[in-house]
């Protein structure tokens, strides 16, 4: 088994990473890669390790970025400057001035427009009878949402749908880029807008906020803004799609989600999230030289944990591979541990949720209407299209 094939997105549409992983977590879990076209690095992919790596920000840097990028490419611009790429100190100032408004009281206000999103997306669906549910369900909703924390006036939502939609899943790398400069340039002239007239939203708050007594310069408020879209969208929409094709995949588990709805979506949810674990990896580089699982990691290494591996450790959850909606305790790693967690983790729970019920309640039939079809991609993992036809 050659743990470099992990580094060919192929390996991940084709389904074929969870046999590798496997295989490393029993012969040879934190593994050296060599450099090439990426830095080199070791690979994580037992819970422990993983755990253990993410608690400790210390030592265990995510400043100089998270996602593995090819040589090639340099450096990650958003370095230092993102929540997800701050160092300790600054991390705690830009982690507390966003954090309220992930807070539950606040989400509880977007609850009834969530619904009404998800429920027209459904019933459109419906009415079409043949849909393909990533474009036309589980992209919409995390969209509108973002939007609406972002502060985004509803005019301007369809253009910023159709960008992420270019951005993240349709097209050459080159319309990749040039969608995602579009949405660049978007949060440009909204930040400098919202710096001048505040408003009750995420961009005010990030133009407002103080790092050693200093304002944050707009590229730093535009990264951020850019990283909530991005995190906030493709995540969710992913295991929204990845969610339904294990549901389809396993009947008896969706009948016991549609049996008892209220009963089961919380265990369902987390299940989900472990199953489908849609960000593949996220990274660190040691600060100091430290011993992570038996192998000694040098000041400067990076280190790639693989969040689907730790997802399926054998010693983590019983029958890793088994789907079961009631599974608990879970104590899952798709949306992160320690100090980075997932700000937005009861917000994607609450979609998720709602896309579910929604769909559940008001398609009685749903089958594959076609082949899937899977991103091919280091970052995000899951469905590109899912075709399903619905009575
Ligand atoms: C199913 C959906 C989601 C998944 C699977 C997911 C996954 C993750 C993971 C694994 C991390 C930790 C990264 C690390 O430790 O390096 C993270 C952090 C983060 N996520 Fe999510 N996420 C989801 C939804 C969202 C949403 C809805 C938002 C916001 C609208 C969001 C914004 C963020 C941000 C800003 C961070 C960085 C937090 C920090 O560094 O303090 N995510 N997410």
């Amino acid at each position: 088994m050659n743990p470099d094939v992990l580094l060919d997105g192929a390996t991940h549409r084709d389904g074929r990473a969870h046999e590798v992983w496997a295989w490393m977590r029993e012969h040879d879990p934190v593994h050296w890669h060599e450099p090439g076209d990426f830095p080199g690095f070791w690979s994580l992919t037992r819970h422990d390790e993983v755990r253990e790596v993410l608690r400790d920000p210390v030592t265990f840097s995510s400043a100089s970025g998270i996602l593995l990028r090819p040589l090639a490419q340099g450096a990650d611009p958003g370095g230092g400057r993102t929540l997800a790429l701050a160092a300790p100190a600054r991390h705690q100032v830009l982690r507390e001035a966003v954090a309220g408004w992930f807070a539950p009281r606040n989400l509880r206000r977007l609850t009834e427009s969530m619904e009404a999103v998800a429920r027209t997306a459904v019933k459109e669906s419906l009415a079409a009878g043949r849909i393909d549910f990533v474009a036309d369900v589980a992209a919409r909703l995390p969209v509108e949402v973002v939007c609406a924390f972002l502060g985004i006036p509803p005019a301007d939502r369809p253009d910023l749908v159709a960008w992420a939609w270019d951005a993240f899943c349709a097209g050459t790398a080159t319309e990749r880029s040039l969608a995602h400069l579009e949405i660049l340039e978007y949060f440009t002239d909204l930040a400098l807008h919202r710096r001048d007239t505040p408003g009750d939203d995420l961009v005010s708050v990030l133009t407002q906020v103080t790092v050693d007594g200093e304002p944050l310069p707009i590229d730093d408020v535009v990264l951020n803004c850019d990283s909530l879209f991005v995190g906030g969208t493709e995540n969710v929409r992913q295991t929204l799609a990845g969610g339904m094709l294990a549901l389809l995949e396993h009947p008896a588990q969706q009948e016991l989600l549609r049996a008892d709805f209220d009963g089961v979506a919380a265990t369902a949810v987390d299940e989900i999230l472990r199953f489908t674990t849609s960000g593949l990896h996220t990274m660190r580089r040691a600060t100091r030289p430290a011993d992570v699982g038996g192998r000694s990691v040098a000041e400067g290494d990076l280190l790639v944990c693989w969040l689907p591996s730790a997802n399926r450790d054998a010693a983590q959850f019983p029958d890793p591979d088994v789907f079961d909606v009631t599974r608990t305790p879970n104590r899952h790693l798709a949306l992160g541990i320690g100090p980075h967690y997932c700000v937005g983790t009861q917000l994607a729970k609450l979609e998720i949720r709602a896309v579910l019920r929604e769909f559940l309640a008001q398609a009685r039939d749903v089958t594959l209407d076609g082949p899937v079809e899977r991103l091919d991609s280091l970052v995000v993992g899951g469905p590109r299209r899912l075709p399903l036809r619905l009575t």
